[in-house]
């Protein structure tokens, strides 16, 4: 009785488990930056979850190594650059035809105090962070099934003031603003778009900042120091929340962002 009680509930958890992971079955989904971090991590969520994913980079050894490991298929656009959109949409309508989910995730951090912001740190992180996903949004638009998702990766810096992040930080608040009024347009087509703002994640986004490691390995300290949760995220835990919003389990959510962020939006001026 006892070894029968056992099986069924074996088998019950593996019945439950592939249900858990099957929230993506048949959809065709892009994410851009996919060769690292946040994107990397989301892709394979969403590829475990029964999606088919293109992910996107602006290195072609990176993006074929990285769809190589995951699985999806990888395609070079630098997303500051209009024409390799247009490039990139084409070619996955030659493949693909149609998109379900659309992860905007490709961006950059290049900090800089107020005083020392040049024509060039302006439009490098603007062109990649805001007009890039502007335009990736606008040029996918033909392919986007009725139903589907899209998420842009923004940050809780669009709200904190952090030092040194007024461009950064900028960016991403353009995109959260974009984001509530791609929502209201999209909706007659029932397309959701939603913004998820993490907090500090491990990611390769810091060494690539131009920042000195020891300056990089300090921040990482002291800012772990100001998460409520007394952690940094991970790019699995950003991953799924993005894989709930691209289902259709998240149906009515749209024009909405979500802080994913151990608490430190949350005023930290008398925390510990
Ligand atoms: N890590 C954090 O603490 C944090 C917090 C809040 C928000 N975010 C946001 O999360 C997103 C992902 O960042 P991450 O932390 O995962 O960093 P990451 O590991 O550096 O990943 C960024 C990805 O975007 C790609 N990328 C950058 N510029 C591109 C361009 N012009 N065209 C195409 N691809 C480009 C990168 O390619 P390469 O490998 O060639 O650079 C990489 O694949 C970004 O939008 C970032 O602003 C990160």
């Amino acid at each position: 009785m006892f070894v029968f009680g056992t099986i069924v509930l074996i088998f019950e958890n593996q019945i439950f488990k592939r249900k858990k992971m099957n929230k993506l079955i048949g959809k065709v989904a892009v994410v851009t930056g996919g060769n690292s971090g946040i994107g990397y991590a989301t892709a394979k969520d969403f590829i475990a979850n029964g999606a088919t994913v293109i992910i996107t980079g602006r290195t072609a050894t990176k993006v074929s190594a990285a769809a190589s490991e995951l699985g999806a298929i990888g395609l070079v656009a630098d997303q500051g650059n209009v024409k390799d959109i247009d490039n990139l949409v084409a070619q996955v309508k030659d493949q693909f035809g149609k998109v379900d989910v659309l992860f905007v995730n490709a961006g950059i951090f290049n900090p800089a105090p107020v005083e020392a912001i040049s024509e060039p740190h302006f439009d490098n992180q603007m062109n990649i962070n805001f007009k890039g996903a502007v335009f990736t949004l606008q040029k996918f638009l033909p392919l986007l099934n009725e139903g589907a998702s899209v998420i842009n990766l923004s940050s809780v810096n669009a709200y904190t003031g952090m030092p040194n992040t007024a461009i950064y930080a900028a960016s991403k608040a353009a995109l959260n603003s974009f984001t509530r009024t791609a929502a209201t347009e999209l909706a007659p087509r029932k397309i959701r778009v939603n913004a998820v703002n993490p907090g500090p994640v491990a990611t390769e986004i810091f060494s690539k900042s131009g920042l000195p490691e020891e300056a990089i390995n300090g921040f990482a300290t002291a800012i772990q120091q100001r998460v409520p949760l007394k952690q940094l995220g991970t790019p699995e835990t950003i991953a799924k929340l993005v894989t709930f919003l691209a289902s259709d389990e998240a149906w009515f959510i749209t024009g909405s962002e979500y802080n994913i962020d151990g608490g430190i939006n949350v005023n930290p001026l008398l925390a510990n």
